[in-house]
């Protein structure tokens, strides 16, 4: 068997695994087998290439400089992976994002400056290739400064309302209109300044797409984002003859752009406006707003409610992973369920800042499956409900979001917490969630706040609740 057959054969193994690895992904249960895939299909795929292109240019300076971008790039990426924080994880699969944009950029133009490496292109095949160069530069440029931007708002470093200029809706067709256009006109002859011309556009159109949009719909731009690098990475795969990244590529492409479809389903948005850029820019209401008083419990007085309560939902946030607190949240769940409470876990789409943030972290914490819920098999059990423990949630409790159709957040489905006899809120201050706008919820006379870190109030509650005897419920 010859090396290339034998580097197709892997190749096709890969693929292979990818499928399965996503396959794996999709159930908590097989999510760590479906990853051991992904990084088995990942290994094959570089071993494979790297022999491909060692076979076919033995002894050159480029193998060298390839070996050591891989040494380089592998090292960089293996201490940023083992240092990263859970909360940073989606600024870092943006910047991660942005990278493969790049990458399509810079085949693209070296497809077009140096055409002979992609073999013996005449005729029809040579307008084809200009095209492929054309559409990877395209995609790739949007996805490069789009992911940027998505970086930068999700790591606070800018603002997350969205950017709005005048005529923006106008703006983004009128560069799409070019880039057909200008797509059109390359491959009839191709020109430098038009494949210039086209980066600008795709950079500027991938910078105000993502600015348009305002923070609390920002998780779908990762997931659209996470859908155009496939599409980007795909691209590259075209021009550089390449199946297994075409494959790859449009594995990520498609499962990326249907989970923006089932996010968009989630927030209540429609799929068009998010690859528009479209949505985000609804007239924001609300702020100032008198919401009254609020009322505040202590450890001792949260303990005495839990140690009394025969129903408790704990619906976890962002503010839980940030302050590391499912593990004593696993305790108390422990606790509570060994005493006859029935506890159980309420889980928003976008809950934290990733898809799946909080299944993750009560799993690590050894949360049983059987007792999480997602938030249409749970959201009517409210009203029969003794206690929400609302831990570190704020967007995804926001009342608002369901009542005042003048909300930023209107329309977002949320956990309809306010529904239990009592809800107590663990948060540091009044501050408001991520999309900036204030809670109701913390207002309302069946809500008390619990202030301090997540993790110090639900351990100081463990302890509180030695002191407390069993309960009847209620
Ligand atoms: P958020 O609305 O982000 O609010 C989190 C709350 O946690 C804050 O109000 C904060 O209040 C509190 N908090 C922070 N650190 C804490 C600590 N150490 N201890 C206790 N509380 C702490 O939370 P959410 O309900 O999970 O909503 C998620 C938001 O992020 C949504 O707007 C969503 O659209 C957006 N988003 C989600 C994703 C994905 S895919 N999940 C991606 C990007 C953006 P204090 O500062 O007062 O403590």
């Amino acid at each position: 068997m010859s090396l290339v057959t034998a580097a197709n054969a892997a190749y096709l193994v890969a693929a292979l695994l990818f499928i399965m690895s996503l396959a794996g992904l999709s159930k908590h249960e097989t999510a760590r087998r479906g990853l051991s895939f992904g990084i088995a299909g990942m290994a094959l795929a570089l071993l494979a290439t790297v022999a491909l292109v060692i076979d076919h240019q033995p002894a050159t300076i480029g193998i060298v400089l390839m070996v050591v971008a891989v040494l380089i790039g592998a090292t960089l990426g293996l201490l940023r992976a083992r240092r990263v924080q859970m909360t940073e994880m989606p600024e870092l699969i943006a910047l991660l994002h942005s990278f493969v944009g790049l990458a399509a950029v810079l085949v693209g133009w070296n497809g077009y400056l140096e055409p002979e490496l992609h073999g013996e292109l005449t005729g029809s095949l040579l307008d084809i290739h200009h095209a492929e160069v054309f559409i990877g530069v395209f995609i790739g440029a949007i996805t490069f400064t789009g992911s940027i931007v998505a970086y930068l708002k999700l790591s606070g470093k800018m603002k997350s309302a969205p950017l709005v200029l005048p005529g923006k809706n106008l703006i983004n067709l009128a560069i799409l209109v070019a880039f057909i256009a200008l797509t059109t006109a390359f491959v009839i002859s191709p020109a430098l300044w038009m494949l210039a011309l086209v980066t600008v556009l795709a950079l500027a159109l991938g910078w105000h797409l993502v600015a348009s949009i305002g923070g609390g719909d920002m998780p779908v731009v990762v997931s659209m984002l996470n859908s155009y690098s496939g599409w980007a990475a795909a691209a590259t795969g075209f021009l550089l003859g390449n199946d297994l990244l075409i494959v790859t590529g449009a594995l990520v492409g498609s499962s990326g752009a249907y989970l923006s479809y089932i996010m968009c389903k989630a927030m209540n948005r429609s799929f068009f406006s998010v690859i528009l850029g479209g949505f985000g820019i609804e007239a924001a209401s609300g702020e100032g707003k008198d919401h009254g008083e609020h009322s505040e419990i202590d450890v001792a007085g949260a303990a005495e409610m839990l140690a009394g309560a025969s129903k408790v939902i704990i619906a976890p946030g962002y503010g839980m992973a940030v302050a590391q607190a499912q593990y004593p949240v696993a305790d108390l769940t422990r606790t509570l369920r060994e005493r006859g409470v029935d506890v159980r876990f309420a889980v928003h789409p976008v809950a934290g800042r990733l898809p799946g943030h909080m299944n993750v972290l009560l799993a690590e914490a050894k949360v049983p499956y059987d007792i999480v819920f997602e938030l249409d098999e749970i959201n009517d059990d409210f009203s029969d409900t003794d206690v929400v423990l609302v831990i570190g949630a704020n967007d995804t409790v926001n009342p608002d979001a369901a009542e005042d159709p003048g909300s930023p957040i209107a329309g977002m489905p949320v956990l309809h917490v306010w529904e239990a006899a009592d809800v107590i809120v663990f948060k540091r201050s009044m501050a408001a969630g991520y999309a900036g706008v204030q809670n109701p919820l913390f207002f309302r006379d069946n809500t008390q706040m619990l202030f301090g870190d997540a993790k110090d109030r639900v351990d100081d509650i463990l302890g509180a609740l030695k002191e407390q005897p069993v309960g009847a419920g209620r």
